[in-house]
């Protein structure tokens, strides 16, 4: 039956046909006038917007975030100032190197976007199912994507260029191996831990601060797909995990993260074995136990997928007093990329998307630009100082100084820290069948690479742990026997 409700133009009036196109006649070719049909298709050609340069492909979902247990002493943050504290977030789950179109149950890192809309603010929380990453210089994030995507001859994904990269960074082992590991491929975004992995600071009501690391640890419990499960997977469901999330939400079987986090006294920064700032590493958890302090809960599908999760803008940046940032070198780039990927890719007032909007009243002078859709300020001054008493910096706001020392130079990472220890202790903490599936599924990912990639990528596991070089070497086939010198 059709709707008596009219169909209107972007001006609000009513289309007169939207059936037929306006004609020279019967079969006569289409009219310039038709502006209904130079409309529709005018919007139509805009109707894509740039992709994120990475984490093209993600799903969303709103929810709640409660505090469960008192940490007010570390942090002046009020979204942590009392146990029941309920602050509304939105996350968005996605893989890392596909385009916008890839299958979600790919071998692949996934992200972990949490957005907290607290009474000071947005805070946002921008980070992966790992707690570490591939490297610990901002300098090789270009590269990293440019060698996992796609190649500039073939257009193809490269598994050539793709591990010549990884092996050419020791440091890379450790995120290597996890993603080589069993949870590789998570068996949906309901089943994998979040950490915010950098090292971040709170800031409590005395001016004292901490350095943290944030996980959410899962509630549905760990799962994860093997590669053949997952092939199957892909060749039958293309968005098995952004389904798996929607179905679990509308159902009402709400997935929960555990939020806890690790704490480390500046003190203990100073004397810490390693770089305590840098992100590819962990804090053993034996002498930085987990604190349990609040649960995150999904609870509520978007009503639509561009408005709330296509045009979602998360960044590190988005901070609130008691939350800041640390001198890991890798946040300190993320914090200028984020926002200026989104003036690109949404457009300078992309944070009055009601997705990325604050929840809380605000003032700003920041003025004009593109699709500016609010009334502008209207008369309110955009200037400051200014002899109107609006709006005023809060300096008590500003965050105890970082005593910091040494020569501007561009120092070698390399020469400080150790790259191998640690996914040494991850290989040898994994059982045997664990240990198995990381040989089998590094040999099925690198068997595409070449033949000297493979021996360096043997090479570098050796130095973590001569069983794990054994072992790929020895899944890789005859002729692998260690050529390759330590
Ligand atoms: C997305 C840059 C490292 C997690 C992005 C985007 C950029 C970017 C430009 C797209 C933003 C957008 O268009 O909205 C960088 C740079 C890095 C870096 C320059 C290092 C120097 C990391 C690390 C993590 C991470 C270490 C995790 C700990 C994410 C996530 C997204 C993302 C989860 C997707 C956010 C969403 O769902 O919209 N990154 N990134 N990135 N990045 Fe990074």
């Amino acid at each position: 039956m059709r709707s008596k409700i009219p169909l209107h133009h972007g001006n609000g009036a009513p289309v007169a046909d939207n059936l037929n196109i306006l004609t020279a006649g019967r079969r006569g070719p289409a009219l310039l006038q038709d502006v209904w049909l130079i409309e529709k298709l005018a919007h139509f050609d805009r109707e894509v917007i740039p992709e994120r340069r990475m984490h093209a492909k993600g799903s969303g979902a709103h929810g709640t975030f409660t505090v469960t247990h008192d940490i007010s002493r570390y942090t002046k943050a009020r979204l942590f100032s009392q146990i029941g504290k309920q602050t509304p977030v939105f996350v968005r789950f996605s893989t890392v190197a596909g385009e916008r179109g890839a299958a979600d149950a790919e071998r692949d890192i996934r992200g972990f976007a949490v957005k907290f809309y607290s009474e000071e603010g947005n805070w946002d929380l921008v980070g992966n199912n790992t707690p570490v990453f591939f490297f610990r210089d901002p300098l090789r994030f270009p590269d990293l994507n440019h060698a996992v995507k796609r190649d500039p001859r073939t257009g193809l994904r490269s598994a050539e260029n793709n591990w010549d990269f990884w092996t050419l960074l020791p440091e890379a082992l450790h995120q290597v191996t996890i993603l080589m590991s069993e949870r590789g491929i998570p068996r949906s975004y309901r089943h994998m831990h979040g950490f915010g992995s950098h090292t971040y600071s709170m800031i409590n009501a005395a001016g004292e601060r901490n350095w943290v690391k944030f996980h959410f640890r899962c509630e549905q419990g760990i799962a994860n797909l093997r590669d053949d499960e997952a092939a199957v997977l892909i060749g039958n469901d293309r968005e098995s995990h952004g389904r798996d999330l929607l179905e679990a939400i509308d159902r009402g079987d709400f997935p929960r993260w555990t939020l806890a986090i690790q704490m480390m006294t500046e003190a203990q920064a100073r004397t810490h074995r390693h770089n305590p700032f840098d992100v590819t590493k962990v804090w053993p958890k034996g002498e930085y136990p987990l604190m349990r302090i609040g649960t995150l809960e999904l609870n509520r599908n978007p009503e639509n997928y561009f408005a709330e999760v296509e045009q979602a803008a998360f960044s590190p940046a988005n901070l609130v007093p008691g939350i800041g940032v640390s001198p890991d070198r890798m946040l300190q780039a993320r914090l200028f990329s984020y926002g200026d990927a989104q003036r690109y890719r949404l457009g300078v007032n992309h944070l009055h998307i009601p997705v990325n909007a604050p929840q809380c009243p605000f003032t700003s002078y920041h003025r004009d630009g593109a699709m500016r859709t609010d009334g502008n300020l209207g008369a309110t001054p955009s200037f400051y100082p200014n002899s109107h008493g609006v709006w005023e910096d809060q300096s008590s706001l500003n965050e105890p100084g970082l005593p910091i020392d040494g020569e501007a130079a561009h120092w070698d990472h390399r020469d400080e820290d150790d790259h191998w220890e640690q996914p040494g202790i991850l290989f040898r903490n994994m059982s045997d069948p664990e240990r198995a599936a990381l040989f089998a599924n590094t040999a099925r990912q690198i068997s595409g690479a070449s033949r000297a990639v493979q021996e360096r990528h043997i090479a570098n596991c050796h130095r973590a742990d001569p069983a794990y070089g054994a072992g790929v070497a020895k899944a890789l086939g005859p002729g692998h026997t260690m050529q390759w010198k330590v």
